[in-house]
């Protein structure tokens, strides 16, 4: 054989072996870090009562960013400056229904978030079926927790409930009515946190929250408990209507492209006075629309596949078998 040709199965096998390396490197890297060992949970704080003693409080409310990173810290930078005591997210926060993006999601919400709790609740974009009956919320669980829970801070009590399938999910108003049978007595203020609003009242057709039984059967729950709050997302347009007896607010987004009269990015600031007053306020922040995008690729579209570490085995195969034919001739030729 040529000398030519063993200097291209020297060189090839060694590109190959060192391709492969780098590919299967890359791989274990991105496998460590986001196969939700080193990611952080952001588990609700079910059941928990913060501050009890506190008659008043500040909370923020925001959601709709879908990994538009840039917004969305922007938004939590603007709460955190605020003062806020803590802040809910009403859902729609995810691009890709995978463990590992919620694993990055949530390491990225606890990086911006510092001190700041954030209370989350699920969005029709963080669940991978509409079927309501089915466990679409898999990969949400799996970083998020539990998505219909409650907690208590000062004298109100919160409740998460879940309309993730644009609907309210399985078992959710049973599960509101024994929170409620149980625990409202003790608060004097409801505060109910959800994805989707009980109504659109937009005028425009479109009808961007739960469907009529749904409603029929929330609102003399809502009603008959004295719910207090609303909040809400999905309609990506600031608004602020009444439901049940009770303000609904509905958030203007936090990285989803914005509607209504203020397209621009916001929150909604609530401030519970001790004194039994309420002041809700619409905050808005000036942001790019981008997000993270070598983070995104690498957390979120390579790591989905086991494409990449196939493709590094296959090469240090290929590159390994070239340096052993290699080896094998020159071999052959010496004891010829
Ligand atoms: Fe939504």
């Amino acid at each position: 054989m040529s000398d030519i040709r063993k200097k291209i199965l020297s060189a090839g096998g060694c590109a190959l072996i060192a391709v492969g390396a780098v590919l299967c490197t890359l791989c274990y890297e991105l496998q460590r870090r986001y196969d939700g060992h080193a990611s952080p949970l952001m588990l609700p704080p079910a059941g928990r009562f913060f501050h009890p003693e506190k008659p008043g409080m500040r909370f923020a409310v925001f959601g709709d960013f879908r990994i538009q990173t840039e917004p969305f810290e922007a938004v939590v930078r603007a709460v955190r400056s605020s003062g806020a005591d803590f802040a809910l997210c009403v859902g729609d926060m995810a691009r890709k229904r995978e463990v590992r993006h919620f694993c990055w999601l949530a390491e990225r919400m606890k990086r911006a978030a510092g001190d700041l709790k954030i209370f989350c609740t699920p969005g029709n974009n963080d669940r991978e079926s509409r079927d309501p009956r089915e466990n679409g919320l898999r990969a949400y669980k799996g970083s998020f927790g539990q998505p219909g829970y409650w907690f208590a801070w000062g004298d109100s009590l919160f409740v998460s409930l879940d309309t993730s399938a644009e609907r309210l999910a399985a078992g959710e108003v049973e599960r509101l009515e024994e929170v409620l049978k149980a625990e409202r007595s003790h608060f004097s203020r409801l505060v109910v946190f959800t994805h989707v609003p009980p109504v659109d009242l937009r005028g425009d057709g479109r009808g961007e929250c739960l469907p009529d039984e749904d409603v029929r059967r929330l609102e003399p729950l809502l009603r008959e408990y004295r719910v207090s709050l609303i909040v809400a997302g999905h309609q990506h347009a600031e608004a602020r209507w009444e439901f049940a007896g009770a303000p609904l607010l509905v958030v203007p987004t936090s990285g989803q492209k914005g509607e209504g009269k203020d397209p621009r990015y916001g929150y909604w600031m609530v401030e519970f006075l001790p004194d039994g007053g309420m002041a809700a306020e619409c905050r808005r922040v000036d942001s790019g629309d981008g997000t993270d995008t070598v983070e995104y690729i690498l957390s979120s579209r390579l790591n989905q596949t086991g494409w990449l570490f196939r493709a590094g085995v296959c090469l240090l195969l290929i590159g390994g078998g070239m340096l052993f034919f290699r080896g094998k001739i020159c071999g052959t030729g010496k004891s010829a």
